[in-house]
């Protein structure tokens, strides 16, 4: 064991603080790997403020942080794809068992013995695992993934979640040129899914409650921008989308963008309100439509995602800041000000 610095959350309303956390020493399949970069995920704190608790109940001290990337310092005996001073990259997922018929699929987001990066049980140490917003994290190399070398680290942490969460209910649900895809919700999964639904060739709808946001999401690749509060703008799009992702991370109505499916037409929440939303079945029954979910994506399609995005220059927009500041950053989440991500230069840990 060594210990790490990193900034953890002792209960659901203290702000986050510095801490030393305990790391394993790596084993045979493990890489060790110094942390450059963590975006910051609403999930984050979601989690840290427990308001998830009838779901997944936060168990404290909890260190968020599921958007790593950094260099890689050692790895155990048995480790094939990574060697001291790559990059490497560590998402949601940090282990699963292997061996259900979802992990044996590449759908280790389905294992139903997955372990998340942060507050699940960790099985070397006891206790929780801790995630990214730290010095170091020691993963089993199965779920480490590799950075194409030429993108911009500090751009390309988000993409380890706000990047495959996007990713992968587009690709599941067919989002290619010909579709028209509605994005709601302009943060950090949404502009990320902006960016995907235009390279994939959509005809790409950005739903936003914040005018001040038109601008960026047109420079984002948004063929059109809808202030989603404005019912006559909102009325012009009526049973015309082949896809809606829905990327808000608060209470709302999903039944105004129902209505703007076509026949058959999906929308996929992949936003987690604390609170449940409401549901018109009649929005579904007249048109056929549907509505899901989607979480993250398996290690294959992350890397699948990380590899596109090396073809297509794809990163997200992030406003880089030091650990120092994250409660702050928390603070201006909630008010859908951040364009689009925060993103943690690990190296202010160090002073
Ligand atoms: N399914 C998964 O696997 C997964 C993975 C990661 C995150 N998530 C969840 O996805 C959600 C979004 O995460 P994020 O990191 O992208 O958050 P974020 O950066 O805070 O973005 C959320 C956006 O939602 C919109 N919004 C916020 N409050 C709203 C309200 N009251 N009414 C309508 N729109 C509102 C805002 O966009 P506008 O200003 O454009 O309106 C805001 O920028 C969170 O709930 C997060 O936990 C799920
Ligand atoms: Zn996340
Ligand atoms: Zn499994």
């Amino acid at each position: 064991m060594f210990n790490a610095k990193a900034y953890s959350a002792t209960s659901s309303t203290s702000p986050l603080a510095p801490t030393v956390i305990a790391r394993r020493d790596p084993s045979e399949n493990d890489v060790q790997i110094e942390i450059l970069f963590c975006g910051i995920c609403h999930s984050d704190l979601h989690m840290a403020r427990n308001e998830w608790s009838s779901v997944m109940p936060t168990v404290y001290p909890c260190v968020p942080g599921h958007e790593i990337v950094g260099r890689v310092t050692a790895v155990g005996s048995a480790v094939t794809k990574f060697k001291p001073g790559d990059l490497a990259g560590v998402g949601c997922l940090v282990d699963s068992d292997r061996t259900c018929p979802e992990c044996q699929a590449g759908f280790e987001q389905f294992c139903p013995n997955q372990t998340l990066t942060y507050g699940f049980p960790d099985k070397h140490l006891g206790g929780v695992t801790y995630g990214g917003y730290s010095d170091s994290i020691v993963v089993d190399e199965r779920f480490v993934v590799s950075i194409p070398a030429h993108l911009n680290l500090a751009a390309v942490a988000p993409l380890l979640c706000a990047g495959i969460t996007t990713y992968s209910p587009m690709k599941h649900w067919g989002v290619t040129r010909g579709k028209k895809v509605g994005i709601v919700g302009l943060g950090g999964l949404g502009h990320m899914g902006v960016k995907f639904a235009h390279a994939l060739g959509a005809h790409t709808v950005v739903f936003t409650t914040s005018p001040n946001k038109v601008d960026d999401a047109l420079r984002l690749g948004a063929d059109e921008v809808v202030f989603s509060k404005d019912p006559e703008a909102m009325q012009k799009h009526a049973g015309s989308f082949d896809f809606i992702l829905d990327c808000v991370s608060a209470d709302h109505d999903i039944n105004a963008y129902i209505h703007l499916l076509a026949r058959d037409g999906n929308m996929t929440l992949v936003g987690a309100p604390e609170k449940p939303l409401s549901l018109s079945s009649f929005g579904l029954i007249f048109g056929r439509k549907s509505v899901s979910g989607s979480p993250i994506g398996g290690l294959a399609e992350t890397q699948e995602m990380l590899n596109f995005c090396g073809e297509h220059n794809i990163t997200s927009d992030v406003e880089v800041i030091a650990i120092q500041q994250v409660n702050e950053a928390y603070e201006r989440l909630l008010k859908s000000d951040v364009k689009y991500r925060f993103s943690i230069d690990m190296a202010s840990l160090k002073g």
